[in-house]
């Protein structure tokens, strides 16, 4: 199903930078809207008009070797200001005749200070004098190309922001998208508002007007089903789509056992009393516990579960008739990792959602009101439409659940000790103020015992692993830095109250290189 396009965008192309998605987010929170393409995707542009700006983001590649990624020179002359960045600066002085180098002498990795040396629009409020930036990059630009100005250096690389006034094409080596970089939004700023001259005008809350009648125009009189899990997306888009519709929505919730504590039934309670969805709790629990019995392959957990999954949904779909339409919670992130920097327009997307691959056979169109948005974008939605706090503000939560929390086999006792475990940290983190200033957390437990002394007694018990990230978008993550009588205190609170653990320990590794998820 198709959403209508934004009326004056900043288009941004992707050469494969970890951080593109950054770019786009920052547009964004200043109120413009932003799209990544590729420069594969570019090919197949034909109109411009609503663009108001183009950023080059940066990129694996290099303009030093024959073959690099590129973009036609015609991209220049359509009179849209231009700005790139890493790479993105790179390509522009080897498009425009410069000179890039790759150089030990002039690569950068994490912070540089970088210091004026002309005035320009695009430092405008951002460089006074000197300024912290983060670097990543190996090859550096060695010569400007004919009319392109110098604004700023750093000790290692010369052009390190540059100009062309004129044509209103502008580089950065630095990157201005990550925090690391200080007040980097002020070069947005200053790119958007005073070079492009384009409005803030793009704001969740009206997009809100705009998708309810899209959904009522394309759905119509129509039967829509959509799986509910009770994470952010889903909800937001049950609600969405229910006060667009109405009672022609279908919820299904299909309990795996493989939730947290209590978690689901509030859920479905929520949704059913409050805000009066028609949802269909199916408690699947004891089948998804016989399919994973003695499995501890973490892909078999998965792909048991996820077919499975499909398996009840699709099940349960079929009692009602005249359905017509699938929803999904797809956001605008599972949209841009389907494409690679190098794929083309007929790339595939990938399910990423927790549903896994949704039942295509089914043979309903698609229904994806989120697939424009970021997650920060569905939280604020999600607050318009009166989604509970509770909800609206949770931790992400894997697919697969718990079952990829708790390596090694899965037995009911096992998820009983570890709910127990999780609901203890979960409502400790939230009594002391410290759930809303992480990403996720959880905990886990681990495939092997170790000894312990409780009373006089010799205890031979689970060791249970406790995880809190923080993060921008879960592809990148920190450990989180507990204040010292928290986790003080939490090892004794879970070892004494729940039986089967006596031994608690803290992940601090980051990601890379470990992930989030520890399966
Ligand atoms: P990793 O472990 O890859 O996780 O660092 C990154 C983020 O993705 C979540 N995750 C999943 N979400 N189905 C999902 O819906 C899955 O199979 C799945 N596996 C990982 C993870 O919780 C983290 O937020």
């Amino acid at each position: 199903m198709q959403f209508q396009s934004k009326k004056d965008k900043i288009l941004i192309i992707d050469f494969g930078s970890q951080v593109t998605k950054l770019i786009a987010r920052r547009v964004r929170e200043l109120g413009v809207y932003s799209e990544i393409t590729t420069p594969k995707e570019l090919k197949y542009l034909r109109k411009f008009k609503d663009i108001k700006g183009i950023i080059l983001s940066g990129g694996p590649s290099t303009v030093t070797t024959n073959k690099f990624q590129t973009i036609s020179k015609d991209i220049f002359k359509k009179k849209i200001p231009i700005l790139g960045i890493c790479y993105g600066l790179q390509l522009i002085v080897k498009i425009f005749g410069g000179k890039v180098k790759s150089s030990k002498k002039r690569r950068e990795f994490g912070r540089a200070s970088l210091s004026k040396k002309t005035p320009s629009l695009i430092i405008k409020n951002f460089l006074n004098k000197e300024k912290i930036v983060w670097m990543s990059h190996e090859d550096a630009v060695t010569r400007l190309p004919k009319n392109f100005k110098k604004i700023a250096s750093t000790k290692s690389s010369e052009f390190t922001i540059i100009e062309n006034s004129e044509e209103k094409i502008y580089g950065l080596q630095f990157h201005p998208e990550v925090t690391h970089t200080e007040n980097g939004r002020q070069i947005f700023k200053n790119f958007l508002f005073l070079i492009c001259k384009i409005k803030n005008k793009w704001n969740v809350a009206f997009q809100k007007k705009k998708l309810l009648k899209q959904i009522k125009d394309i759905v119509k009189k129509e039967k829509v089903i959509c799986a509910l899990s009770g994470g952010v997306d889903s909800s937001v888009v049950a609600l969405l789509i229910n006060k667009a519709i109405k009672r022609n929505l279908i919820c299904i919730m299909v309990d795996t056992g493989l939730m947290r504590k209590n978690e689901f039934k509030q859920t479905y309670k929520i949704f059913k009393y409050k805000y009066k969805l028609n949802v269909k709790l199916i408690d699947a629990s004891k089948l998804f516990l016989r399919k994973l019995k003695n499995i501890s392959n973490p892909e078999r957990k998965r792909k048991i579960i996820g077919n499975l999954f499909i398996k009840v949904f699709e099940k349960e779909s079929k009692k009602y008739k005249n359905l017509k339409f699938l929803a999904q919670g797809t956001l605008y992130p599972d949209i841009i990792e389907s494409k690679s920097s190098s794929g083309s327009k007929t790339s595939k997307i990938k399910s990423h959602h927790n549903v896994g691959g949704l039942p295509k056979k089914m043979n309903l169109k698609l229904v994806e009101p989120l697939k424009d948005l970021f997650k920060d974008e569905v939280r604020i939605l999600g607050k318009s439409l009166g989604l509970v706090n509770s909800i609206n503000y949770k931790h992400p939560f894997p697919g697969p659940g718990l079952a990829i929390r708790i390596l090694g086999n899965i037995t009911s006792e096992r998820v009983k000790i570890l709910q127990e475990a999780d609901y203890i940290f979960i409502n400790e983190l939230t009594k002391c103020n410290l759930y809303n200033k992480i990403w996720q957390a959880y905990a886990a437990l681990l495939p092997i015992k170790t000894v312990g002394v409780m009373g006089d007694a010799r205890t031979y018990e689970n060791i249970c692993l406790l995880r809190a990230v923080t993060s921008e978008d879960g592809m990148t993550a920190d450990y989180f830095s507990f204040p010292k009588n928290f986790i003080d205190n939490i090892a004794n609170k879970i070892i004494n109250n729940v039986k089967g653990i006596n031994r608690v320990v803290y992940d601090i590794t980051s990601k890379p290189p470990s992930t989030i998820e520890l399966e």
